[in-house]
């Protein structure tokens, strides 16, 4: 990047920063006659700067798992409409995976944003879910709304790199992450050593490049972060050691690009035969 390139992307930042923060303190003076009854319940009972944390916008809308939360605009809405339910396909049998080996299932959500589908998991029958990020303040919505929704007792937050997860799991959720990292084959490695019965993955893909061997960097452009192919993405998990269990697509139509468009949903279980060339899908649909 050349030093004027550098100095507007620094002073983009910094704007984006401010407008935020700016953005923040206007939801302290949110008026009551907006805000629906349950929220207006809670305004009486939380401390400000928490109840500002409630009512300022949210990656993903709760009314589903029992509380509205209203969203960031943009493309978040659509995007939860397209990754919910397959998601949640795909949870529910890590969930049962689990319970057939062992009982209470243990598991992680790896970017985890506001906790979304840890509070989803646990209400599915998870004993206990640690949801990991490295975003301080998506993670402090994820803890209150993970006590509203009254699961505090089973699900707990971390503020980490995806790469220092410690302990061991029965499966893993991560959603929304592989194209966020430069390296998705060595995290994919490092869960292999750490989740024991089932690994549900989602990430966006390139519907324009199907090359087997297509992996980049994408960041000045649509979504930014790392782009690969489908192709790339079975060889990279089975390469890490995972058998591919079920596998789903889907378009969101909500990006612009279409190397921002493709979306995978994989349920994978360890592959004791380590035999990595073989993704060996069961079964796979294109939604
Ligand atoms: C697209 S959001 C995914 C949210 C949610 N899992 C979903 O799928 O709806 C990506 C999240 O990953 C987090 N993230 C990105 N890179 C990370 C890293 N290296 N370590 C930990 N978290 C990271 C970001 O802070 C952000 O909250």
């Amino acid at each position: 990047m050349t030093k004027i390139g550098w100095q507007i992307y620094k002073i983009s930042r910094a704007v984006k920063l401010l407008k935020t923060k700016v953005q923040r303190e206007i939801y302290r003076f949110y008026p009551s006659f907006l805000l629906d009854e349950e929220t207006r319940r809670l305004k009486a009972q939380l401390p400000k700067p928490e109840f500002t944390l409630l009512i300022s916008p949210w990656y993903h809308d709760f009314t589903v798992l029992g509380f509205h939360t209203r969203q960031r605009r943009g493309m978040y809405r659509p995007a939860q409409e397209c990754k919910q339910q397959p998601l949640f396909d795909l949870i529910d049998r890590a969930i049962s995976l689990c319970r057939k080996k062992e009982n209470p299932a243990s598991g992680i959500e790896l970017f985890c944003a506001d906790g979304f589908y840890s509070n989803y998991a646990v209400r599915r029958g998870a004993a206990m879910v640690h949801g990991t990020d490295r975003d301080a303040y998506d993670l402090s919505k994820a803890r209150l709304i993970t006590r509203i929704l009254g699961n505090q007792g089973k699900i707990t937050f971390e503020q980490c790199d995806v790469f220092d997860i410690q302990d061991t799991y029965d499966f893993a959720i991560c959603a929304g992450g592989l194209y966020h990292i430069s390296n998705p084959g060595e995290l994919l490695k490092l869960l292999r050593g750490k989740i024991r019965t089932a690994c549900v993955i989602q990430t966006i893909y390139s519907l324009s490049n199907t090359s087997e061997d297509y992996f980049e960097s994408r960041s000045s452009r649509g979504l930014g972060g790392f782009r690969f192919s489908y192709s790339y993405l079975l060889n990279m998990v089975g390469d890490a050691g995972w058998r591919i269990l079920e596998a789903r697509t889907n378009e969101m139509k909500c990006h612009e690009h279409l190397e921002d468009r493709g979306s995978a949903y994989l349920l994978c279980v360890p592959d004791q035969t380590r035999n990595h060339n073989d993704a060996g899908i069961e079964r796979e649909a294109k939604l």
